[in-house]
């Protein structure tokens, strides 16, 4: 098994605080990169192969060589360049940003200078899930820890480079996670995606050019730096490096975070977290948060690192990976992440808006055994007119549980049909009320 990179001190004392974090060769890495030329950091990440821990899995030293050098306005005034971190984590399934803001918030901030050095920006901002509460708190001190320690402020490190923190809570919205919408919220406005072109590199933050990686990105970098990139790229694939945070919940008898090769393989991951409980088997795998295509059972012997998860027809996404039980109702779980969908939709496109509602009323009425065959052809029809259709990949996320569920347990859904019920359940169960019980499209 690869040598854990992220979380080695996890659970130690204090691993939150710079004390610890020094003492365990933190920063280490920050005043390295200090002292290589911005382009040779942003090679070295380039190297590394480390890709995007979001979702999108995008290569991140390219994404860092995009920004532009030396911009400046219609009036030929330097324009600042901004670096954002996404902290916003509301994927269902995912949840090791929060260990890591808890755990290590000193790497993340260390991770962020060292890109704030690469791409040449003057301020950073952590765009935080509202509810994360505590872990706001940690990384509020944290950041005060690191100012008083000349890590940020005026003068990083006692060079006349300025890079400064902010943390911005969020209100709880699903979409601004998406980075287009995080950078609408961080502004003070709707927090609604916007098109792309322009991507966040020529038009980000506030007007600016802006870099935006996720938590766990961040964190990966001061490793990349200390111990160079070929040690990371060893780990992984050809196109795809390091270790990766695996989020594992749902029917496993040990769920949590698991820092494993990112090339881990699913079937071997559920086996290393104890397997499926009560002597139960695996019916469905969610591979990377509620948004990636469900895996069958006979699916999962598979790699789980980007392409070959998009090979299998799903998505690495985010690392959480929900494991679901043969005692469990397929249909029933598809109705509850359509709901979710449907709730958390922006409404700008219409695409988006109307089919989600769609959707959740559709899968609902299934589950209710008041479905019909017609409405399982439907369903793939609105599936088609929603991804690549809108403005962000919200859209395309809602289909995933929905065509993966109704192709690859199509039966399960006409059992539901034939017999007015769900099979799962008894005779006469009543379910408890909700406003689509009884809705008919
Ligand atoms: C609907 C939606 C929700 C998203 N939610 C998150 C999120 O909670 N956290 C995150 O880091 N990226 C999220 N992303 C991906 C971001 O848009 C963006 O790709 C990512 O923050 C870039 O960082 P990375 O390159 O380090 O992965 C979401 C994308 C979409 C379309
Ligand atoms: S696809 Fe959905 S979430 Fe994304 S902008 Fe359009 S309506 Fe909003």
């Amino acid at each position: 098994m690869a040598e854990v990179l992220l979380t080695r001190h996890n659970g130690a004392k204090d691993s939150h605080t710079l004390a610890f974090y020094k003492s365990v060769g933190g920063y280490a890495a920050l005043d390295q990169a200090l002292n290589m030329a911005p382009d040779a950091v942003i090679d070295e990440v380039k190297k590394s192969n480390l890709r995007g821990r979001g979702g999108a899995g995008f290569p991140t030293g390219m994404k860092w060589s995009f920004m532009p050098k030396n911009p400046v306005d219609a009036q030929g005034n330097p324009k600042p360049k901004y670096l954002v971190c996404n902290a916003d984590e509301g994927e269902p399934g995912t949840f090791k940003d929060r260990l890591l803001l808890t755990q290590h918030p000193h790497m993340l901030i260390e991770g962020m200078v060292i890109a704030a050095h690469a791409i040449g920006a003057s301020q950073g901002y952590i765009y935080v899930r509202g509810e994360f509460y505590h872990e706001i708190q940690i990384l509020n001190a944290a950041i005060k820890e690191a100012r008083a320690a000349g890590i940020l402020g005026k003068s990083v490190r006692g060079r006349s480079w300025k890079f400064d923190i902010e943390v911005y809570r969020g209100a709880g919205a699903y979409i601004c996670g998406e980075e287009t919408a995080l950078l609408s919220s961080l502004e003070g406005r709707r927090g609604e995606p916007r098109l792309k072109p322009p991507f966040p590199a020529q038009v980000g933050a506030f007007g600016m050019p802006s870099c935006v990686n996720n938590v766990e990105t961040f964190c990966a970098v001061p490793t990349i730096i200390k111990d160079g990139a070929a040690k990371f790229a060893a780990i992984g694939t050809e196109r795809s490096g390091g270790t990766r945070l695996f989020c594992v919940s749902g029917h496993v008898v040990k769920p949590g975070v698991y820092e494993l090769p990112i090339n881990m393989n699913l079937k071997d991951l559920i086996a290393h977290c104890g397997g499926v409980p009560g002597g139960r088997s695996v019916k469905a795998v969610i591979p990377g948060g509620a948004s990636a295509p469900m895996l069958r059972a006979d699916e999962i012997d598979v790699a789980m690192d980007f392409d070959s998860l998009a090979k299998a027809g799903t998505m690495a996404g985010s690392g959480g990976v929900i494991v679901i039980d043969d005692q469990t109702c397929i249909v029933e779980a598809a109705a509850r992440l359509l709901k979710f969908y449907e709730h958390e939709s922006c409404g700008q496109c219409s695409q988006c808006r109307e089919g989600s509602h769609w959707l959740a009323r559709m899968f609902n009425r299934i589950e209710a055994g008041q479905g019909t065959t017609e409405d399982l052809d439907k369903i793939a029809q609105i599936c088609g007119n929603m991804a690549g259709q809108t403005i962000c990949a919200f859209a395309d996320a809602v289909t995933g549980p929905a065509l993966s569920t109704i192709r690859k347990f199509r039966a399960e859904f006409e059992e539901h049909v034939r017999l007015g019920r769900c099979p799962s359940k008894p005779e006469h169960y009543v379910r408890p009320h909700d406003h689509h019980a009884s809705a008919r499209l």
